[in-house]
């Protein structure tokens, strides 16, 4: 996939039917989703589960976009090799889920798929200095990871900024994820993210039997971020 600074969705699919993952999937990328967001939990580094190795194998074939699989799980190192094997085009690790971030990293890229890291909102955008020249995206939350559907913390605003003057010219897309909507993607979108996860945002209100409701929702938070740059 070439790189490129357009706003990009990403619906979660926490926010899916938990029944009908492969219907869901195709729904949101017929109604516009750029990518798909998948949301690993351990019930450890967040307090909530969600998916192993196996389930992310299943979504795969539904996926033809990208898949960008968000590992919020504490040790992650020994998890890498099975979430690549497992169909993710990108894997996010978390700065705070372990002692050595640049070594996770070096495992992610040495998948052979590309690797983000994440920040928790109470972690400073510094945090990620001396892993700008080896990752492809920085996540910042803007939420306490572990649920979809909390309230934006809008301190992220301004972390995004930083990151965005940190990197530069290098190819690194910056995400947001957590309390992304139509009012809160306009103030990512122009501090300088371009992939922004959404949630509860995107499903709201839609199913796979009213899909179009899911491409209404992602057209809103587009355009709004769009309107911002
Ligand atoms: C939070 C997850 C998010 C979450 C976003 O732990 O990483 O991806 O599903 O959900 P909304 O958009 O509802 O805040
Ligand atoms: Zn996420």
């Amino acid at each position: 996939m070439s790189f490129d600074r357009s706003i990009k969705i990403a619906p979660s699919i926490l926010s899916a039917d938990f029944a009908n993952f492969g219907q869901e999937i195709q729904a949101i990328e017929a109604q516009g989703a750029d990518w798909v967001h998948v949301d690993v939990m351990d019930g450890h580094f967040v307090p909530n589960l969600t998916f192993g190795p196996p389930a992310v194998k299943a979504f795969r074939p539904h996926v033809k976009t990208f898949m960008d699989v968000h590992l919020m799980i504490a040790p992650v190192d020994p998890y890498i090799e099975a979430y690549a094997e497992a169909g993710a085009d990108m894997i996010t690790a978390h700065i705070e889920a372990g002692p050595h971030i640049h070594r996770t990293i070096q495992a992610i890229k040495a998948q052979g798929v590309k690797a983000g890291v994440a920040l928790n909102p109470a972690t400073p955008a510094e945090a990620v200095e001396y892993l700008l020249d080896m990752v492809d995206m920085v996540l910042v939350m803007t939420v306490n990871p572990g649920f979809g559907g909390q309230k934006f913390i809008h301190s992220g605003v301004e972390k995004v900024h930083k990151v965005r003057q940190m990197i530069g010219d290098r190819e690194i897309h910056i995400q947001v994820d957590g309390g992304v909507d139509v009012n809160t993607a306009p103030l990512v979108a122009a501090a300088g993210a371009d992939s922004l996860v959404a949630g509860s945002a995107v499903f709201k209100g839609g199913s796979v039997h009213a899909p179009e409701v899911y491409g209404d929702n992602i057209r809103a938070i587009r355009a709004a971020a769009n309107a911002a740059l």
